[in-house]
């Protein structure tokens, strides 16, 4: 944090927040779920995008995370919508424009119907097809982007969709499992070398979700075992960071969820990555907090915690809470309160919470030192 580069901001996900993606498979999911475990129009970010990034620079915020909805640009398989590449350049350009940096990922859970419907990433042509959308975005987009994260978090997704069978398409398979697990990472590694022939210089990585002090097994296949099938083929390390696993730390803290706080955590973790010797950035660290109780001493502590890994040699780059607004929180659906800002989903009215004003102090403080 000490040379003013290191950047922070929040981020977001399209199906979150954008409201209104009826062609992907998660919006089928939702047609068989009651009213409130619906996405519908969620925080109707397709739209009223320009008053989020306008409170994202009110805060102070120097980065901004976004995703783009697959289903949208590939409306069907092979055909691109241009529309959609216009609406995320403006979203884009104004995010830049506002003087914050852009982190993109192109796969954040959902997937297009048409892809499902080939069996999504169970089936081995889908790394191919991920590539081929990466290129169309690549080429598009590319000129508005900052930092790109292929995929998010790998291992939630094929664990909770084909693992526990509580995302769609809702199987229990453990076979099922590894062949999702081993496509997500041929479509790394193919959008990595897609994103570097369109354009060399912007940094590619993905985003990896890190549970901290889990036995030696279950942090060897959850924390560590995508690095080694993708060959190191990253240029930064994004690290969505939230909580420790209960079963081995005692009375913790917990977010609404019931989620352990534990920033010493995100310290472990860090210094675990430094072997790689790569650029860090934690992309995602948030906590479920309708009453805002928690929220400011989360961030804080978690801040500390990554300048404590700093100290101890990690080259530790940005911060992006997670989120900046409330957002469609999958199967929990709208309960869980994430924001910085919190959103009225009737009325999509935006109020900032007030820990948002300490995160706005924190980086002011971190920008004055220099
Ligand atoms: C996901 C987000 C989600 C957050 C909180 C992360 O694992 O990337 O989409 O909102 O967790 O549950």
């Amino acid at each position: 944090m000490q040379d003013g580069t290191f950047l922070f901001g929040a981020g977001t996900s399209s199906h979150q927040v954008e409201g209104g993606n009826s062609n992907n498979d998660w919006w089928e999911w939702e047609r068989t779920r009651p009213f409130p475990l619906r996405s519908l129009r969620a925080a109707d970010s397709w739209n009223r995008y320009g008053e989020d990034i306008v409170l994202a620079t009110q805060l102070g915020h120097t980065a901004h995370r976004i995703s783009l909805e697959w289903s949208r640009i590939e409306t069907q398989e092979g055909r691109f919508n241009p529309e959609a590449i216009e609406h995320y350049k403006k979203l884009l350009q104004e995010i830049r424009s506002s003087g914050m940096k852009t982190f993109v990922t192109l796969h954040h859970f959902t997937n297009p119907l048409w892809l499902s419907r080939k069996g999504g990433w169970e089936s081995s042509r889908t790394p191919e097809l991920f590539a081929r959308y990466t290129k169309y975005v690549a080429q598009h987009l590319g000129d508005h982007v900052d930092f790109w994260i292929t995929i998010n978090e790998p291992m939630v997704y094929a664990l909770q969709s084909y693992g526990k069978g509580i995302w769609p398409p809702n199987k229990k398979n453990a076979w099922a499992v590894w062949k999702v697990v081993w496509n997500m990472a041929r479509g790394h590694v193919l959008a990595y070398r897609v994103l570097h022939q369109v354009h060399p210089h912007i940094p590619v990585g993905f985003a990896k979700h890190f549970v901290a002090q889990l036995s030696p097994l279950r942090d060897w296949f959850f924390n560590r075992f995508f690095f080694s099938l993708i060959f190191n083929r990253q240029d930064f390390i994004g690290v969505n960071y939230y909580f420790s696993d209960k079963a081995n730390v005692g009375k913790l803290p917990v977010s609404d969820l019931n989620w352990p706080i534990y920033p010493k955590g995100l310290t472990q973790i860090l210094l675990s990555l430094k072997k790689y010797k790569k650029p860090l950035y934690v992309t995602e660290n948030g906590i479920a907090d309708a009453d805002d109780s928690r929220r400011a001493d989360f961030i804080r502590s978690h801040i500390r915690a990554i300048e404590e890994a700093q100290r101890q040699g990690c080259d530790v780059r940005g911060y992006l809470y997670w989120s900046l607004i409330d957002t469609f929180e999958w199967a929990e659906g709208y309960a869980p309160k994430f924001g910085l800002i919190a959103v009225d989903f009737q009325t999509m009215e935006r109020t900032i919470r007030p820990s948002s004003y300490v995160y706005k102090a924190i980086i002011q403080q971190a920008r004055r030192v220099v």
